[in-house]
């Protein structure tokens, strides 16, 4: 079947509203930049994993992959995502592979509305080569390979409770866009 990276929400849970929101998606997408505009609508606290990772450890995520390698990565973006997602009143922006990891992923469902920033490969492409310098990742796969792992990944995200499409949005849109799919009210900045 071909993806959809159009609007689309899952099943919401019922106690929707109340939940903290976390932001997936591929590197690139804009999860910082959307968490942001979500912040300032909702007045809630935006955090960032990566850089929350970055403050606890005094190492940066490039860093952590060269010293220590992804695996010890992955555990301490475990740990940051276990600790944040059960408090309320959050928006979450997550490093693109936190969601791809099933414990977090069930995790995250079970505690937060998880909302997807989708956008075809075309779109995604076209803004990865300024991340080349701070996402390990980046660094060592050819375009055809990174396309495979976005193709991948596509599947996980998708299991999202809620996926907004990017393209011809702006931050600010697609961030009303979201609070509109989930129906939760919000005074404009
Ligand atoms: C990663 C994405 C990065 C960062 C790390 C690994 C990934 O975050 O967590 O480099 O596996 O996709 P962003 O999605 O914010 O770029």
């Amino acid at each position: 079947m071909t993806p959809s990276y159009d609007d689309s929400v899952r099943l919401l849970p019922p106690d929707a509203l109340e939940r903290s929101l976390a932001l997936v998606g591929f590197m690139g997408i804009g999860k910082t930049t959307v968490g942001g505009e979500l912040s300032s609508r909702l007045g809630w606290l935006f955090l960032d994993t990566d850089s929350l990772i970055e403050t606890r450890s005094n190492m940066t995520v490039r860093e952590i992959f060269d010293w220590f390698g992804e695996a010890r990565f992955r555990e301490l973006e475990s740990e940051v995502v276990t600790v944040e997602s059960a408090r309320p009143q959050r928006i979450l922006a997550l490093g693109g592979g936190a969601f791809i990891q099933p414990a977090n992923r069930d995790l995250l469902l079970e505690r937060c509305v998880v909302v997807y920033l989708a956008a075809p490969w075309s779109h995604v492409s076209r803004s990865i080569h300024r991340l080349k310098n701070t996402r390990p990742l980046l660094r060592d796969r050819s375009l055809t390979q990174l396309h495979e792992l976005f193709d991948a990944r596509h599947t996980a995200y998708d299991q999202a409770h809620v996926r907004v499409s990017t393209p011809g949005r702006n931050p600010a849109q697609v961030a009303n866009r979201i609070l509109e799919l989930i129906g939760l009210p919000f005074e404009a900045p």
